[in-house]
C-alpha cells in the first residue's frame, strides 16, 4: 500500500485531455513504472477505446444496479459487500494498468450511501497503484461536483489560441474558489505548430498559471485519430510522444524534491 502519484487532466473540449492522458499512461508503461490506475472521469468516455480497453461496467451503472436491487439483496450480503464486489467488475486489469470509467453521472435517485461506500472503496483500491491518471470530462462540472480530488498535478490543457488559454484560466481560477486539493496546477499548451507569439505568451502570464511546457502538434496521433487505432500503435518517434516523456522526467525531478515517498522506478 503506498500513496499514488496522482497526475489529472482537464481544459476546454477537444484540447488534447484524452490524448494526453493515453500518452502518459503509454510512456509510464513503456518505463515500467506501473502499476498505473487510468481512471476515465468524461461520461462521454473515450479514454478505454484509445488505450484499445473493453470495459463491461462502470461506476454509474454499478451505482444503478445497485440501487435497483437494494431491497432484494440476500441477507447475507450488505450493501457495502455488494459494492466491493462491483467495484471489482468495474475494474478492468491490462498489461501493467488497470482501468476504471466512471460513466454517467447521477440521476434523481438519492446515491448518497452508495456514494460514500464507493468512495471508501475506491480511496482503497488507488492505494494499489504506483500512478494514477485522471482523463476529466470539457468544462468545470467535474470540478464543482469535487471529482477531481487529492491531485498531485492536475495538467490545464489549452492550445496556443487566446480564447482556449483564457477558458483555462477559468478553470484554475475555479480550482482556486473551490479549494480543491491540488498540489500543482499547470498550464500545458497541446497541438504548439511554431514558436508562441508574444501575445499569446502575454495571455499565458495572465492566467498566473505556471506553464509546464508544450506538446507539438503531431501528424501521427491525427492519422491515429482518423483511423482508430489505439495509442499503442503510435511509433516511439511521435513528437507528441516524445514531449511527454520529457514531462514525466520533469514531474519525477520535481516531486522527488517535496516528497520523499515518490515511486522511483524499481530496479528490477
Ligand atoms: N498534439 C497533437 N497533435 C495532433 N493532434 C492532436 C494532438 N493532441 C490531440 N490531438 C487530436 O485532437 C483531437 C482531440 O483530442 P482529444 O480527444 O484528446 O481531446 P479531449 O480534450 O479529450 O476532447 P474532449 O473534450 O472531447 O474529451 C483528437 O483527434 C486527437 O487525435
Ligand atoms: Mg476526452
Amino acid at each position: 500500500m503506498n500513496t499514488p502519484f496522482t497526475i489529472a487532466l482537464a481544459g476546454k473540449g477537444g484540447t488534447g485531455k484524452t490524448s494526453l492522458s493515453a500518452l502518459i499512461i503509454k510512456t509510464l508503461q513503456e518505463q515500467g513504472k506501473g502499476p498505473i490506475l487510468a481512471v476515465d472521469a468524461d461520461p462521454n468516455s473515450t479514454l478505454s477505446e484509445i488505450l484499445g480497453v473493453t470495459v463491461h461496467q462502470t461506476i454509474g451503472d454499478l451505482r444503478e444496479d445497485t440501487l435497483d436491487n437494494i431491497s432484494e439483496l440476500p441477507p447475507s450480503l450488505s450493501k457495502s459487500s455488494y459494492l466491493e464486489l462491483g467495484l471489482e467488475e468495474c475494474l478492468v486489469e491490462e498489461k501493467d494498468f488497470d482501468m476504471l470509467v466512471m460513466g454517467h453521472g447521477e440521476g434523481p435517485r438519492c446515491y448518497c450511501m452508495v456514494n460514500h461506500i464507493l468512495r471508501k472503496y475506491i480511496e482503497v483500491l488507488r492505494k494499489n497503484y504506483r500512478y494514477v491518471i485522471i482523463d476529466n470530462e470539457a468544462g468545470m462540472e467535474h470540478l464543482s461536483r469535487r471529482t477531481t480530488q487529492n491531485v498531485d498535478i492536475l495538467f490545464i490543457i489549452t492550445h496556443p489560441e487566446p480564447i482556449s488559454i483564457r477558458s483555462a484560466s477559468r478553470i484554475y481560477q475555479l480550482v482556486k474558489k473551490l479549494k480543491l486539493h491540488v498540489k500543482k496546477p499547470y498550464l500545458v499548451i497541446n497541438k504548439v505548430g511554431g514558436n508562441l507569439s508574444s501575445a499569446l505568451k502575454d495571455e499565458i502570464a495572465n492566467t498566473g498559471l505556471p506553464l509546464f511546457g508544450e506538446i507539438p502538434e503531431d501528424e501521427e496521433l491525427v492519422h491515429l485519430a482518423l483511423e482508430g487505432k489505439p495509442i499503442w500503435e503510435l511509433s516511439s518517434q511521435s513528437k507528441a510522444q516524445l514531449a511527454v516523456k520529457k514531462f514525466i522526467h520533469t514531474c519525477e525531478k520535481d516531486m522527488s524534491q517535496q516528497y520523499h515517498s515518490f515511486p522511483r522506478q524499481s530496479s528490477g
